[in-house]
């Protein structure tokens, strides 16, 4: 019988019953108990590896099977978010991570593409070619100025990372003008541009050299230039380079983008897993959507599955109401933030964030979307 390339390292508990549930029919596998690996590991030969969380076991096993199978995929499942536990394990070599049930039909998919890859290249060569970093990008992005991108993307990050363990890194593409460090109460005397010279070799300890941390929820930034002549030194490269290199240091990186589309713009947007649309409600905007969304087609921007809009602004004086923007536009709407015009201006003002704690009881009308808008994006 030809040998199955796939092995499922874990317990037999409910994790294992749902995946080899879905499984039925679609894949082959081998199967050990992890307390067993050390005498059962020599006799498989997997292509490809499936292991299960079991707490306080993973990174052990994990290292255990990246020793005795010399650069075999690994690829892990985990019935929650540990953002922590995940990025540990991406560290240690772990190609993939899959939060099951939620993720279960992308790991099934995951696993018919890899698989049929190995089957074409059993040397195991095309490991690095699906390697990711773990990070997720998410774009801020409007072809209106003044939409709210810079407020609901500082906004976005701060919330992320009050509300979870991950890590989070916000990016200030406005590289003539900034913006992001003044909603973010940040004084800094760092900024993207101090990559430049290690960009080529760029490690995460040279980022991390770069950052500045936000005081409050301690995310982390990278503050723009705010100098368009030394701006010119940020290249396209620039932008692919750090991007590769944050999706291995954290867990979502936000970046905040200009208007104008530029070459650095350009791709951030093609790089990034997500795009939020920020939009106001009335007639001008949509139609500033629809020349955006054009000129995306022209550039070759993917829009589908990735852009979701960002309702900003809503309250009952609107032009428009998101029935009607449903109806001119097609894409999802991820957020509705609503017009505070208090709690915004008075926390700009003060030189305040919208958000001080975790956990916080008293927020904003607008703090209080944006916290319902992260929580969901978790989920
Ligand atoms: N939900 C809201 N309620 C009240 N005021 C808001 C809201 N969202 C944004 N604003 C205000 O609108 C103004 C513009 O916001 P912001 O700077 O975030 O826009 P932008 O899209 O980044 O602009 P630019 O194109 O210039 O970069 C700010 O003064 C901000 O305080
Ligand atoms: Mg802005």
């Amino acid at each position: 019988m030809k040998e199955s390339k796939l092995l499922i390292v874990g317990q037999k508990n409910e994790l294992f019953t749902l995946l080899t549930r879905q499984f039925e029919g679609e894949f082959d596998y081998m199967w050990l108990d992890p307390t067993h690996l050390r005498s059962e590991l020599k006799n498989v030969d997997p292509a490809l590896v499936l292991l299960l969380h079991e707490p306080g076991k993973d990174l052990e096993t994990h290292a255990y099977l990246q020793q005795e199978l010399n650069g075999t995929p690994v690829v892990f499942v985990h019935e929650s978010h540990d953002f922590q536990l995940f990025r540990d394990l991406v560290r240690a070599g772990a190609i993939d991570y899959f939060v099951i049930p939620e993720d279960l039909n992308g790991l099934e998919n995951q696993l018919a593409i890899m698989l049929a890859r190995l089957e074409k290249s059993p040397e195991k060569e095309k490991q690095l070619s699906f390697k990711r970093g773990s990070g997720q990008v998410f774009a801020f992005y409007s072809g209106k100025g003044g939409s709210g991108k810079t407020l609901l993307s500082t906004a976005f990050a701060q919330t992320l990372k009050f509300e979870s363990t991950a890590q989070v890194l916000y990016i200030d593409l406005n590289l003539q003008f900034g913006g992001g460090e003044s909603y973010l109460g940040v004084e800094t005397t760092r900024n993207i541009l101090d990559l430049e010279p290690v960009i080529k070799e760029m490690t995460e300890q040279h980022l991390r050299n770069v950052t500045e941390k936000e005081p409050l929820s301690k995310m982390e930034l990278l503050i723009s230039p705010c100098d368009a002549e030394l701006a010119e030194y940020i290249t396209e490269d620039f932008v692919t380079r750090l991007l590769r290199v944050c999706r291995r240091a954290y867990d979502f990186i936000i970046v905040d983008l200009p208007v104008n589309m530029d070459e650095r713009t350009y791709t951030a947007l093609v790089e990034a897993d997500r795009i939020y649309y920020t939009t106001l409600m009335d007639t001008p905007s949509i139609r500033v959507f629809k020349h955006t969304e054009e000129l995306f087609q022209k550039l070759g921007i993917p829009t589908a599955d990735r852009l979701e809009l960002v309702l900003n602004e809503v309250g009952r004086e609107n032009e428009l109401s998101k029935k009607d923007i449903e109806r001119f536009i097609e894409y999802p709407v991820a957020a509705e933030i609503r017009r505070d015009i208090k709690g915004i201006q008075t926390a700009i003002n003060k030189g305040e964030t919208l958000r001080k704690l975790p956990k916080e009881k008293k927020l904003t009308p607008a703090a209080k979307d944006m916290r319902k808008w992260v929580v969901s994006m978790l989920k």
